[in-house]
């Protein structure tokens, strides 16, 4: 028996801090978007890998942990436990699109589809929000990928309002060489606001980017894109600065890095500009590699359960 499902990377298109918490995370105010750059999570029963092996396909495979380090696993085993079994007995195979360790959530689309994946080859009653209640136990952006769509996310990001949007946003995907840990890029950010040198967000100041998302002009969207882990990535990959500038030089409405990075997205104002776009920019030598991703994608949906 086998259960399929695919989940999205995102963007974040505000991306605010609000200050450091005393449980060592931070309060963010952000909007999520989901893209449709996808992993696949295939879950059988038994199999080779049976006992909470995963095994990879895809996008730098060699930097995906194995066994109980990967967030998909422990994500078996949270829907376990909550089930009442002992052991999943499942083998676990994940087919990469999303960039690795990259500051698109790739890790957190595989722990939401693992969950709706055996959710589905289990049986199980458990319902969306009981999901949703694991997700976040898991990591702040699980909730999100299980969502998709566009959304609000406070607290550490897993409180979620969905946002309405009119646009369909194409973004280019600059994939860096290398990865920036998320806690680093938070800790550089620490010591940046300790000297001084960025201040803390003051929370509910993205109503110029919804209202520009309920108009759905690209150019508007572009205007109000921001993100607060910026100065804190390019504070340890200073390199990156020389990819954003290139992407506005070839044309771009906005860019800015993805997340904790080290990716960068642009904002095109079409599916034609994009594509020149991901072209010159993939000619100019700056990107490990270029994709091309529309925004917004569904969440974690299950494509076979048999
Ligand atoms: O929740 P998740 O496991 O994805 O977070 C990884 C790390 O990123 C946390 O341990 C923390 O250092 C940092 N983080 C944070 N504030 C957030 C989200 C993540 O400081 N809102």
């Amino acid at each position: 028996m086998t259960s399929i499902c695919v989940a999205p990377g995102k963007v974040n298109l505000s991306l605010r801090i609000l200050g450091l918490r005393p449980d060592g995370y931070h309060d963010i105010s952000t909007v999520f978007h989901a893209v449709s750059l996808t992993d696949e999570v295939r879950v059988t029963r038994g199999g080779p890998g049976a006992g909470r092996v995963v095994t990879t396909m895809g996008e730098r495979v060699e930097s995906v942990p194995s066994g109980d380090a990967n967030i998909a696993a422990r994500a078996a085993l949270a829907l376990a436990r909550v089930a009442g079994m002992d052991d999943p007995d499942v083998t676990i195979d994940i087919i990469k699109a999303i960039p690795v360790a990259a500051g698109m959530a790739g890790g957190s689309a595989d722990a939401a589809a693992t969950l709706v994946a055996l959710r589905a080859l289990w049986g199980l009653a458990t319902t969306d929000d009981e999901l949703t209640g694991i997700a976040a136990s898991l990591g702040s952006d699980v909730p999100f990928s299980l969502l998709g769509g566009t959304a609000k996310g406070t607290g550490r990001g897993e409180i979620l309002t969905p946002v309405l949007t009119a646009a369909t946003l194409h973004w280019v995907v600059a994939l860096s060489e290398g990865e920036l840990s998320t806690p680093e890029v938070y800790a550089a950010w620490d010591r940046l606001a300790e000297s001084g040198h960025v201040v803390a967000s003051s929370a509910d100041v993205d109503g110029p980017l919804l209202a520009a998302l309920r108009h759905g002009d690209p150019r508007e969207i572009a205007r109000h894109l921001v993100n607060d882990l910026e100065p804190a990535a390019l504070s340890l990959r200073p390199s990156l600065r020389g990819v954003l500038d290139m992407g506005l030089e070839l044309g771009a409405l906005a860019g800015m890095v993805s997340g904790s990075g080290p990716t960068c997205v642009f904002l095109a104002e079409s599916r034609d500009a994009a594509i020149s776009l991901a072209a010159e920019l993939a000619g100019a030598g700056v990107a490990r590699g270029v994709r091309h991703a529309v925004g917004p994608a569904p969440g974690a949906r299950l494509v076979l359960s048999r």
